[in-house]
């Protein structure tokens, strides 16, 4: 290559980079050196797929190009030498006209905040590229030779936070060669009642001859074989020899090396060293290559874990050993990382630094060696003695290869090898650590005449536990040599393995890791008992369906209609401008928050380690940089509650900002703050208050505004008299929640002249922060302007939670009179976020004896953490959910404790989700107590109009609005609830190992409608721009107000006016063009921000209507154009702008649906896997049923994630667990329902909403309990088992914790379970 310089393509663009920093990654480059923005930072990890891109590899000598997604976050620039990146915007754009792929995200409606959208393209692009290249026959025209099978793995990596994914694997699935057009979902392409070749002719057509992508041919011209950086420049060796190789690191010996294959193990160990020398492993052929011979595979360490499994699946005719090596290395991390991640750097990491790794446990099973250089020595080793080795990374030694033998299964007639794997991990395909990894070999035969089996031999593993490394159990394997197998010998094998996986202290779930070793050896050798053989665990593996049902209304048209979601396209292509996407100005700085790591101290200083001031940093703001006049102030709420942007002298919480460090580049400030150094000191302070019931002892409350006291309804004295039963003083507790917005917080603040300054941030609340802005620099309001475009992602944690990033970057900027830009990493995001409200429930019911409740009294401790924010108004949220069943008469206690935990704040339906819950739980347990079917206590329960009016006073509306009884009744038989309890029921009755439970769940949910503005301009072309309060997150609310302005303007009824939309668009929040844009959360601004729409084009139609009488007088008709141009003639305003205030008397309404759910849990494992949920849920007259479905799916599926997945802790000092996507585990395609049938129901109209539509932001949230109390009810199935094996009694009952996690999940179900079966069996039973 010319000069030995890096050369590559981006998007069929030549760049050539002459010197770079060798730790540089391919991200930080396209990000900060070209236009292409496409490229998204989720996580910086390799665990989002935000940042993905297609690699495209040309080997000269076989002519081949090879394409694969890697993710740029963690490819280092260097490594790309010669290779050809595309990213999304590469594939077709506003410019060039939008790839097919684009366009059927877009119509599928698979697009909300858009921030993982260019990574979900990419992904999808190369399964079709890839598939392509496939011997499969060639599909029908339109279609890709990929299978539908193949088109959710596409995506298993990718995380989507706003979706749920069913439209994006309707979206992929769409060019699948065996897609049935008719099962794909909802999308604005197939039209119901079409014939299915119209509906295929309406798909945007896809070519592979065209929409497929060709290595630049310019490119191929420069590639030698061997292409080298010039060391010199780049520190980047790239030996093409192991005699090279020995050389550099001969010649190197007290530099700091970096040996680099994909890198991907940095986005495990976050390194931000950078080393003297990298050395590029990837040339040297004997690392490269995959080498077979007759006595077994040898793969270079180099090799990819994707080209491993490739090579393994060849060898099926070997048995099937390889072949299920490979697909349990399908499950090691994501696409991305097995496709630059190598099968040597996984061992390395796993033998260095205690990887928990997937590829050791296998391989140790059949027992492989490695192959290793040290100095000029090469030396073979079994794969257990170089696990056990000093560290490989602290010495020179390298690793070459790893050989896996061929294991011969025909050693006899009798003889038999078997082989499986093994691996409990939250999400089943991929993207996840597992909690114990296990792969056993065993060789058996049949033990003389009879049936018996012996073990002639066997190979056992265990990883990933939290011991040093993956283990070989060798006591186990001697015990069970030559041993027929029996229920007592395995039982003896399964004892002895107690002593054997012991997880280091450190371990979270110790016993749970035990007991999942204990299933899996069960698992494996259970079947070969010849008396019992049967075995319930195998099953297929089920592909995503669904099915929805949406009624698109003409009435307002196109207000009703199922319309695109705005610039849905332009998001999947990437052009769609985030904050961190606005190009940098000349002197752009930029900022990270130093946070305190104590939970209660005073801040005696803040420096640097080693009193060395880091690598370009500029400047340390701290409270002290507040001008005079100005306040220590973060946010504000609109109960103008607010607190510090900075600790003053007095650190209150861990993740508390000390101080902001500036510095010339985000990744020096970032770099800077991890080496901030800040001195306590705790002397005479009391200790903090790190739970509720400290804070409770020490009297630390946030005062509730008595606006926000919750009102006795009836008499609870006379309700627990009236009853037969009592549970009383039930405790149960609810954790946080993390937003996981795939776009964490960002601003850029950039001075102005007289003392002005604007900011550009990702905001739910721009007004709020324009005042806190203003309040911070002491100056007056006029001088701040404050715009949001969009966000990437909200779900509240941009209200209060963003604003201190503007204010603090406002705060840089003012200061220093440079641009000031930050964008928080996601360790730090989480570490500030705080999330939603955690909190404890004491409960007294009172009930008759056939359910029906008669008096409840709750006492509730939330946890607001150390500053107020919105937790004194926590009590309200609650309660409109929280009165949802007719509880006779009900009492409720809230106390908001201030505690030294992060400060909390509204989280999508906060509260809301928690009252909804509390309701659930409670019935569970009166059921339980009862012995009652739980869905009969529900419907006892459930309001009729009578109760819902004494519960909900005037916000019950009118009668014929309480839709929730014939939603219950409608989805019991659309769904054939009763004939699945009866299925339930059997299969229960004769699965051992795995039970299902089935549950259906009501939701009352109360919305509020609030005051928005809105404006309307019409320029001389007859466009239109609307502007309102609210802002696009995803949510739809820019396509909504779009309808509504077209509507609205429609009115005027002139020729054409049926077709204003495409004529009007939305533009970005600007809190100096929109004053008083409020908030935008509780799920109502869309109609809010359409009724102000309404407003303003009342106005101007007003304004234009007798013109164009006058006009009509005239000449008989006119169109909308000309229209216009006579009112600018005539310099007519047309411009007019509104407040929409609603009503006190009707501007609380409730929200009424119900989900069923259906789930099967493990109980080997505790996994639960979602077989299918039913949704109906009553939108009232829908504004977008397109964009309504979106959100009752999105919130469904984050609802899954609060219920079953995702834990925000802190530990005993108050600090964050979970910190990054290693440890945060947000739905993923496989973890949503298998079956997922959704309803919008119209309900028809109501005179005091806006069009009569109803919100569905947040209410669809808590239907995902449905899910937590079918698993509740499966472990209930599971729990009988026991107790009726142990003949030991009855269930006491039990709390099934949120989330539901998997090791929650098989506590309850029994971690001694295996033995106790086993221990029933001996004994004869
Ligand atoms: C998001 C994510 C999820 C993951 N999930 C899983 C999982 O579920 N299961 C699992 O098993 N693994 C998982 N991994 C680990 C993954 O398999 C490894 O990161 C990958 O295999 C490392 O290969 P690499 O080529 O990128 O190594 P690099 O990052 O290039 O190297 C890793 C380390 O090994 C050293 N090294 C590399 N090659 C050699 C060699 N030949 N000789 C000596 N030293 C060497 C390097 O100097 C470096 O210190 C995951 C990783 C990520 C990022
Ligand atoms: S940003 Fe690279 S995978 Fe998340
Ligand atoms: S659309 Fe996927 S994260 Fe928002």
């Amino acid at each position: 290559m010319a000069g030995g310089n890096l050369v590559f393509a981006v998007n069929g663009e030549r760049f050539e980079v002459s010197s770079v920093n060798p730790s540089m990654t391919l991200l930080e480059f396209l990000r900060s050196n070209t236009d292409f923005r496409s490229v998204k930072l989720g996580c910086g990890e390799g665990g989002c797929g935000a940042c993905i891109v297609l690699l495209s590899k040309y080997d000269p000598t076989s002519d081949r190009v090879d394409d694969f997604t890697i993710n740029s976050c963690l490819t280092l620039l260097c490594s790309i030498n010669g290779c050809s990146i595309t990213t999304s915007e590469g594939l077709g754009n506003t410019q060039k006209g939008f790839h097919p792929i684009h366009e059927r995200i877009a119509g599928f409606h698979a697009s909300q905040c858009g921030f993982c959208t260019p990574g979900m393209c990419i992904s999808i692009y190369s399964a079709l590229l890839n598939a392509n290249k496939s011997n499969e026959s060639q599909p029908s025209p339109g279609f890709s030779k990929m299978p539908v099978s193949e088109a959710e793995k596409s995506i298993s990596g990718n995380l989507c936070r706003c979706t749920g994914y069913r439209p994006i694997v309707d979206a992929c699935k769409s060019f699948a060669a065996d897609a049935d057009i008719e099962d794909l979902g909802f999308n604005s392409f197939c039209k119901r009642g079409e014939s299915k070749e119209k509906m295929i002719a309406n798909l945007p057509p896809y070519n592979p001859k065209v929409h497929l992508l060709n290595f630049p041919e310019f490119l191929k011209k420069e590639i030698v074989p061997y292409n080298v950086l010039d060391q010199a420049k780049y520190s980047w060796n790239t030996p093409a020899s192991i005699s090279e190789l020995q050389n550099i690191l001969e010649g190197n010996q007290a530099a700091s090396v970096n040996l680099v294959a994909g890198n991907t193990g940095s986005g495990y160990y976050k390194e931000q060293e950078r080393y003297d020398i990298y050395i590029d492993l990837t040339h040297i052929p004997e690392l490269s290559t995959i080498r077979k011979n007759d006595t077994g595979i040898e793969i270079g360490a180099a090799v990819t874990i994707s080209k491993a499994i490739a090579a393994l699946k060849e060898e099926s005719k070997f048995g099937n050993i390889f072949t299920k090596i490979a697909s349990h290395m399908e499950k090691v991390a994501n696409n991305f990382i097995r496709n630059s991640g190598s099968i040597g750097g996984n061992l390395v990491m796993a033998q260095s630094k205690g990887f928990p790794s997937d590829i050791t446990t296998v391989l140790l099973a059949v027992d492989a060696s490695v192959n290793i250089m040290n100095g000029e020595k090469q030396e073979k080793l079994r794969l257990e003695d170089f696990l056990g080795l000093p560290s490989v990374l602290e010495s020179t030694k390298v690793l070459l290869s790893v050989e896996i033998p061929f294991w011969n299964a025909s050693t006899g007639a009798n003889t038999d090898l078997i082989f499986e794997t093994y691996r409990a991990a939250p999400y089943p395909l991929a993207s996840t650590l597992p909690y114990l990894n296990a792969a056993f070999l065993a060789q058996v035969s049949r033990h003389g005449s009879s049936n018996d089996i012996m073990v002639d031999k066997c190979l056992l593993s265990f990883g990933s536990y939290g011991g040093e490394h993956s283990i070989r159990a060798t006591q186990i394997e001697e015990f069970l040599t030559r041993k027929v197998l029996n229920h007592a010998v395995l039982y003896e094998a399964v004892r002895l393995l107690g002593n054997i996986v012991v997880p280091s202290e450190d371990t979270s779930y110790p016993e749970y890791r035990k007991s999942l070793a204990i299933g899996f050896l069960f698992e494996f050798f259970y079947p070969l008992i010849a008396t019992d053989n049967h075995f319930d665990l195998e099953k297929p593996p089920t592909l995503l369906s669904s099915a929805q049902q949406l009624i698109e209304s003409n009435e307002y048209f196109p207000v009703g209609e199922p319309v695109i979601k705005v610039g849905a396209a332009m998001q999947a292509s990437g052009e769609a401008i985030f904050v961190d996407d606005i190009p940098s100005l000349p002197k752009c700085v930029h900022g990270a928050f130093i946070c305190s790591t104590q939970p209660f101290a005073r801040i005696k200083s803040i420096g640097f380690k080693e009193n060395v001031i880091p690598t370009g940093v500029l400047a340390l703001i701290t409270v002290k940089d507040i001008p005079q006049g100005g306040q220590n102030i973060a946010y504000l709420t609109s109960d103008l509650d607010s607190g510090p942007l900075f600790a003053d002298e007095l650190a209150e919480s861990t993740g508390q900002r000390i101080a902001l460090v500036v510095a010339d580049t985000q990744k020096h400030a970032d770099i800077a703050a991890s080496l901030a150094i800040v001195e306590y000191d705790m002397e005479n302070l009391d200790t903090p208050i790190l739970s509720v019931e400290d804070a409770v002892k020490r009297s630390s409350f946030y005062e509730v505004p008595s606006k926000y006291y919750l009102p006795p309804i009836g008499d609870v004295s006379i309700g627990m008299s009236e009853a037969d039963f009592k549970i009383l003083s039930a405790v149960f507790r609810l954790g946080s929640q993390y937003f996981f917005y795939i776009e964490p917080q960002a601003a850029l603040a950039l001075p102005d002249e007289d003392n002005c300054v604007e900011v550009y941030t990702a905001s739910q609340a721009p007004q709020y922060t324009h005042t806190v802005i203003a309040n911070c620099l002491g100056i007056q309001e006029h001088n701040v302007r404050v715009i949001t475009r969009r966000v990437g992602g909200g779900f509240g944690g941009k209200t209060t939670k963003s604003t201190p990033v503007a204010t603090a970057c406002a705060l840089a900027a003012h200061k220093l009179q440079r641009p000031v830009k930050m964008y928080l990493n996601r360790k730090t995001d989480m570490v500030m976020a705080g999330g939603r409200h955690p909190m404890k429930i004491t409960y007294n019911v009172g009930f008759k004896s056939n359910g029906k409740i008669t008096a409840l009294e709750l006492e509730i401790l939330i946890d607001g953490g150390f500053d107020k924010d919105v937790s004194p108004k926590m009590p309200n949220f609650m309660w409109g959910p929280m009165r949802k069943y007719d509880w006779g008469a009900m009492s409720v206690d809230v106390k908001v404790c201030k505690t030294n935990l992060p400060s909390r704040t509204t989280m999508r339906a906060p509260g809301e989700l928690q009252g909804s819950y509390i309701g659930e739980v409670i019935i569970e347990n009166v059921a339980s107590s009862l012995n009652m079917d739980v869905d009969a206590v529900r419907k006892t329960n459930l309001h009729t109009y009578e109760s819902l009016t004494k519960f909900y006073q005037q916000t019950a509306g009118d009668r014929n609005e309480y839709t929730l009884p014939s939603i219950w009744d409608k989805l019991e038989i659309s769904s054939g609830f009763k004939e699945r309890v009866e299925m339930v029921k059997e299969f229960n009755g004769s699965n051992v190992w795995r039970k299902r439970g089935i549950s259906r769940v009501p939701i009352v949910h109360q919305c509020t409608q609030r005051a928005t503005p809105g404006k309307v301009s019409i320029f001389s072309d007859g466009s239109v721009v609307a502007e309102v309060g609210g802002i696009e997150l995803g949510q739809g609310l820019w396509t909504k107000v779009q309808q509504m302005t077209a509507y609205g303007l429609g009115l005027i009824k002139c020729d054409g006016s049926e077709k204003l939309l495409e004529k009007i668009r939305v533009v970005q929040a600007d809190t100096i063009s929109l004053t008083q844009g409020g908030l935008t959360n509780g799920s109502t601004t869309s109609e809010n921000s359409c009724a102000a729409i309404g407003l303003c084009c009342e106005i101007l139609v007003n304004r234009l209507k007798p013109m164009m009488d006058k006009i009509l007088e005239k000449t008989g008709s006119v169109n909308w154009d000309t229209l216009v141009t006579q009112a600018y003639a005539q310099t007519l305003s047309l411009s007019a702008s509104a407040f929409y205030v609603p009503e006190t008397s009707s501007k609380d309404y409730l929200n009424y649906g119900v989900a069923i759910s259906e789930v099967e849990v493990n109980l080997l494992t505790g996994a639960t896997e979602i077989l299918r949920s039913d949704i109906i849920y009553d939108c009232g007259k829908s504004l977008n049923p397109a964009v309504d479905l979106g959100q009752i799916e999105g919130a469904f599926v984050q609802g899954i994630g609060f219920f079953m997945l995702e834990e925000y802790t802190t530990d005993e000092n108050g600090l964050v667990v979970q910190d990054g996507t290693w440890n945060y585990k947000i739905p993923t395609v496989d973890t949503v329902p298998k079956q997922f049938n959704v309803e919008v129901l119209n309900s028809g109209y109501h005179k005091n909403r806006v069009l009569s539509s109803k919100a569905s932001g947040e209410p669809p949230l808590h239907l995902a309990s449905s899910v937590h109390c079918a698993a509740r009810s499966a472990i209930r199935e599971a729990r009988k088992q026991i107790f009726a094996w142990n003949k030991d009694g009855s269930d006491p009952g039990f709390e099934l914790p949120v989330p539901a996690t998997m090791p929650v999940v098989k506590e309850l179900c029994g971690l001694q379970i295996v033995e106790k079966f086993l221990e029933l069996k001996i004994a004869g039973k």
